[in-house]
């Protein structure tokens, strides 16, 4: 095989997880993709920081600028607007990929980054920005991209789902919630973004801008967060029927003179209990997607965590890849692995 040279920007709790499933997923990533990732270093802040998982010391620098140099493929994981906007421009004017978990940069400079990216015949890939694990963007982009789509709705914050459901199912202080969530990884470095709703709002403006086509700016979207949701108010919802949830809703709407547009919002709605969102629990995610078409379709799935995430970003990871070396995603038909199939009588067939 011939090796791909990868940098990783940060390692916090989706980095980690990221270098952990690179290193130890390093053979078969190899045999699937038919090109050996090599993980070149690991840019960070503190070189000596306790992580979640044991990495090699050598591959910590805190110089990402040299770093990023000579890399065929750039995973950013750092979060924040500078330096991880400037870093991507640098990497994308080198020619190499770029992948990507951060909403707050995608949200506010998707099309100077999308525009540097094709500017140079570079990708830039960002599924886990929306709802971590759950593959949303690409079916949006590309499964639906010959659909009509009239509306994309749901819970698209993992750590206010759980500060709503804990508080809901269990009675928990909003505040011992909150502690909880950030132990799990799933809170932005600055907590205030999804406890306010810009996390989602971020995420809106990425899924409207897929799904509609359309230049979506963050502060389009009209923004409510759970910060004003008392135990009070979450019980008296519950005696109603109902349990509170963080939406996120982007849609076609026509306004009452005539004007067809789109609007979008953010703030916590209340969902009856037979919804189907309202089994969302945790740290949880569920989008549903309405096409003119397809009809209603329905995504569900781990909104937040490490490795969660760090799922999404390999999968991007895989398909940067593959361009490197088939000249395009071409993973469909990749069948590498020589694994015995076993009769049906091996397995549990309870389910
Ligand atoms: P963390 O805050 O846990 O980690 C950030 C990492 O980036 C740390 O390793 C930090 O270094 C490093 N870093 C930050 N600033 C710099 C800098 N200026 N120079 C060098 N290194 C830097 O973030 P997460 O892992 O939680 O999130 C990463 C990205 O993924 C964010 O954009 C987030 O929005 C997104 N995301 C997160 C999800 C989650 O569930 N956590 C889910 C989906 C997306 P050091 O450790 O030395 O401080
Ligand atoms: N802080 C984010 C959330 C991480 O809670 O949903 C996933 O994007």
């Amino acid at each position: 095989y011939r090796d791909l040279r990868v940098a990783l920007l940060g390692c916090g709790s989706v980095g980690a997880q990221t270098a952990r499933l690179i290193l130890e997923h390093g053979e078969e990533l190899a045999s699937r993709i038919g090109a050996r990732l090599t993980l070149a270093g690991i840019a960070v802040r503190d070189v000596h920081a306790q992580r979640d998982v044991e990495l090699p010391q050598e591959l910590f620098t805190t110089d990402a600028e040299r770093l990023v140099q000579g890399a065929d493929i750039v995973i950013e994981l750092m979060g924040g607007i500078e330096p991880a906007r400037s870093l991507i421009l640098q990497a994308l004017q080198g020619g190499a990929d770029v992948v990507t978990a951060n909403k707050a940069l995608i949200a506010a400079h998707g099309r100077e980054l999308a525009d540097a990216a094709e500017q140079v015949g570079a990708q830039l890939s960002y599924e886990a920005a929306v709802a971590a694990a759950i593959p949303i963007l690409r079916p949006l982009r590309e499964s639906l991209a010959g659909d009509h789509i009239t509306r994309v709705l749901g819970i698209v914050n993992g750590s206010t789902n759980y500060i709503l459901d804990r508080m809901d199912r269990f009675g928990d202080s909003a505040e011992d919630a909150m502690r909880v969530a950030s132990e799990l990884g799933y809170l932005e470095a600055d907590p205030t973004l999804d406890v306010e709703g810009y996390d989602a709002a971020q995420k809106a403006t990425i899924l409207a801008s897929i799904a509609f086509h359309t230049e979506v700016p963050v502060d389009a979207v009209h923004r409510e967060g759970i910060s004003g949701i008392t135990l009070t108010q979450i019980e008296a919802a519950k005696h109603a029927g109902y349990v509170i949830k963080l939406l996120a809703i982007a849609e076609r709407i026509t306004s009452s003179d005539g004007v067809a547009g789109i609007s979008a919002r953010v703030y916590p709605a209340l969902i009856r209990r037979d919804h189907p969102l309202a089994a969302v629990y945790g740290g949880k995610n569920a989008v549903f997607v309405e096409a003119e078409a397809a009809g209603e379709l329905m995504f569900y799935g781990a909104g937040a965590g490490g490795a969660e995430t760090a799922s999404a970003v390999l999968g991007d990871l895989v398909s940067a890849a593959r361009r490197h070396v088939v000249g395009g995603p071409g993973i469909a038909g990749s069948l590498h692995a020589e694994l015995p199939i076993l009769p049906v009588g091996e397995v549990n067939t309870a389910y």
